[in-house]
């Protein structure tokens, strides 16, 4: 989609939110840029509204006022099914909890944006040939041997599990990746592990990297860090 924003992953601009029967917005960010390729580490303290703003880059939830667009296209202006498809093309998301569906195996339950977005399975057939190619190629550089692949995910470690959900968002190469604290569950050795993966394969997807979490200390292996309570002007909860 053509528009002065194109030339950004992510553009926000005088974006206020509310969460229903609030009386105070939770969100009022006047600008929020971020270049394509870039890698963005976001902090801030618990309540401050970091999940609420990638709810809202990512489509899910809408402002009550600003613009907000995503490689170029406008969200905001967008109905909530033109929104779910664009999500479903563009924006990789790694949850907190991962979210992986317990009844698939590891292989499956990254195969899922492919059969949700044509976009997403197009380029994955562009890039590997076959589904179950990108696939396997995505899980082998994530380190997670073919003896996994077919196993059910509640059958895997919560290091495992994190690294099929990375796999889930990368597929198909969506413009945008965001990573909801997708290591707070790990210790100190598997999360660095996991960051540097997760960098790397941003990197090779041409993908720009949106990445929330407490830990100050991962902050040095981005191209930026940003702290909520720099960004929102509405910034509430515990000071950090
Ligand atoms: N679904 C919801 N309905 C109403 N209020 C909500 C909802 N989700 C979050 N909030 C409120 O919005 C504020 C910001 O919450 P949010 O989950 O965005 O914070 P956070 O920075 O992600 O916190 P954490 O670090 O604990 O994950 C909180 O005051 C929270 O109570
Ligand atoms: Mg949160």
């Amino acid at each position: 989609m053509a528009s002065s924003s194109a030339v950004f992953a992510v553009a926000l601009r005088g974006v206020r939110f509310s969460w229903p029967g609030q009386a105070r917005p939770v969100l009022d960010i006047a600008d929020l840029l971020i270049r394509p390729g870039e890698r963005v580490f976001l902090s801030g303290p618990s309540g401050s509204g970091k999940s609420t703003l990638l709810g809202l880059i990512a489509g899910i939830l809408q402002p009550d006022c600003g613009s907000i667009a995503v490689d170029g296209a406008a969200l905001h202006t967008m109905s909530a099914s033109a929104r779910d498809r664009f999500r479903g093309a563009e924006i990789g998301f790694i949850f907190q909890q991962f979210n992986l569906v317990p009844y698939l195996s590891m292989i499956e339950n990254v195969l899922i944006p492919c059969y949700l977005s044509p976009q997403r399975q197009a380029r994955a057939l562009r890039q590997a040939g076959s589904l179950r190619d990108a696939a396997a190629h995505l899980l082998e550089r994530l380190e997670l041997a073919p003896e996994f692949w077919e196993r059910p995910v509640t059958r895997l470690s919560t290091g495992q599990q994190q690294r099929v959900a990375a796999a889930r968002a990368l597929i198909g190469t969506p413009a945008l990746l965001i990573a909801d604290e997708p290591s707070s569950a790990l210790d100190a050795d598997r999360r660095d592990v996991f960051l540097k993966l997760l960098l790397n394969e941003c990197a090779l997807a041409g993908s720009s990297l949106l990445f929330v979490s407490h830990d100050i200390g991962l902050a040095g292996a981005f191209s930026t860090a940003l702290r909520m309570n720099d960004l929102n002007a509405a910034a509430q909860g515990e000071t950090m």
